[in-house]
């Protein structure tokens, strides 16, 4: 296919638009894992470049689907990505490393940027990787305001992203976690 960077980005049609329109804009072709056609579409078309963002249609809880997916998706590209963005829910433990395994031959160096929520903070779970792989985590934090505090906002999350993207910062939390008694309910 062509010889752009390649990205895949699970989050894409959510919290991590800005984030795929942010990496077309620098050249990327961003694939999308997702699986709302409509969602998807719409997102592409807000893109200055649509053509750089591709469609992975499938549900990252379905295990055999997921490997599939990814893995025609790589042969269709003629190499592994050199960058994964993704954020998947608690509720499919396994999709992250089984996306990992489908880019565990590539020898060039490339990253991962992991993306998870506040409560994994205090778990600080222990993410195997390939040899290649950059390892970068970013947790999710809250806005302390003066009435409260509440949840970080899409366009928030996406540019504490570009940022750790950009200045390939390891670990980094989006907003804050402290004081933890203070978050949103
Ligand atoms: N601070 C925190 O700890 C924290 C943690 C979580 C969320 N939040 C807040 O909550 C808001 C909403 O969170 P959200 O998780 O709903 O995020 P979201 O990023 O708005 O939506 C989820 C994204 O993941 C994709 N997705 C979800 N399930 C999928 C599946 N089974 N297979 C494939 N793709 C799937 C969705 O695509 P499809 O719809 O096409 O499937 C969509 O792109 C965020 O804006 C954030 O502010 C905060």
């Amino acid at each position: 296919m062509s010889k752009n960077l390649f990205s895949i980005v699970i989050g894409g049609t959510g919290m991590l638009e800005g984030v795929c329109h942010w990496l077309a804009d620098e050249g990327y072709d961003v694939f999308v894992i997702h699986r709302n056609r409509e969602k998807f579409e719409a997102m592409q078309n807000r893109s200055s470049h649509p053509k750089r963002i591709h469609s992975i249609p499938v549900d990252y809880h379905d295990d055999d689907a997921l490997k599939r997916n990814v893995r025609d998706t790589i042969n269709q590209v003629g190499h592994s990505p050199d960058l994964i963005v993704s954020w998947i829910h608690n509720s499919a433990p396994n999709a992250l490393s089984l996306i990992l395994q489908e880019v565990d031959c590539r020898v060039e160096p490339w990253r991962l940027i992991h993306v998870q929520g506040s409560s994994s903070f205090f778990v600080k779970e222990n993410t195997p990787v390939p040899k290649a792989c950059a390892y970068r985590r970013v947790y999710l934090g809250f806005v302390m305001e003066e009435q409260g505090s509440r949840w970080l906002s899409h366009e928030e999350i996406a540019t504490g992203i570009i940022k750790v993207i950009k200045h390939d910062y390891q670990e980094t939390v989006i907003g804050t976690l402290k004081p933890w008694s203070k978050r949103p309910i």
